[in-house]
């Protein structure tokens, strides 16, 4: 299976970056092909509502950046998992511009391969996931129709406790 990990923390070595490669690890070993793309070292900025994408534009976005790498890994990902720190009750800034600009490629429908989703979450205090768990479940479950394959959160810093788990679901999929 081919995955696709959006991380949304700019902090390397932070929590959701380890979260990431204890999940890439697991996924590689059992044969799956990870593609980790660090959102926030792309230059990518948000939705312009121009309509150029559903108009002449014809699934391009008329913006050129670093979302365009993104939009190919799009095409050819089985699984995508939105990987973020809880920022003021929700995903960092920077993958909430990257999940905007998905409006090219997965409005009205979504990219022809993909059909399921995962979310990794790091905050500070516990339950603080409602927001991003809201747009989990209205964006990628709802409206894209994907297979719920599971929301994986660690808090106040402790994500030894998790990373075992990541790495057995990642061993998992295939
Ligand atoms: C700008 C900012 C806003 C934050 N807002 C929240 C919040 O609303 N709730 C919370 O529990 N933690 C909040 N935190 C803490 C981070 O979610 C927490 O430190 C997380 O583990 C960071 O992930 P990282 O290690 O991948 O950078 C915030 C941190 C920053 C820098």
């Amino acid at each position: 299976m081919r995955i696709l990990v959006l991380n949304g923390s700019p902090r390397p070595g932070g929590c959701t970056s380890r979260m990431v490669e204890a999940f890439r690890g697991g996924a590689e070993a059992a044969g799956n092909q990870v593609d980790v793309v660090e959102v926030c070292r792309r230059n990518i900025h948000g939705c312009l509502a121009c309509e150029h994408c559903h108009g002449r534009g014809g699934g391009e976005c008329a913006q050129k950046d670093g979302m365009g790498e993104i939009y190919a890994m799009l095409k050819q990902a089985d699984m995508l998992v939105i990987a973020s720190p809880i920022y003021y009750h929700g995903i960092s800034g920077q993958l909430k511009c990257a999940i905007d600009r998905f409006y090219a490629v997965a409005y009205p429908s979504r990219p022809e391969r993909l059909r399921k989703v995962a979310m990794f979450l790091s905050s500070g205090d516990p339950d603080m996931y409602d927001g991003a768990l809201f747009s989990f479940k209205g964006d990628f479950l709802d409206y894209l129709g994907l297979e719920d394959m599971g929301v994986f959160t660690v808090h106040g810093g402790d994500v030894e406790a998790c990373l075992g788990e990541l790495r057995e679901f990642g061993g998992g999929l295939s």
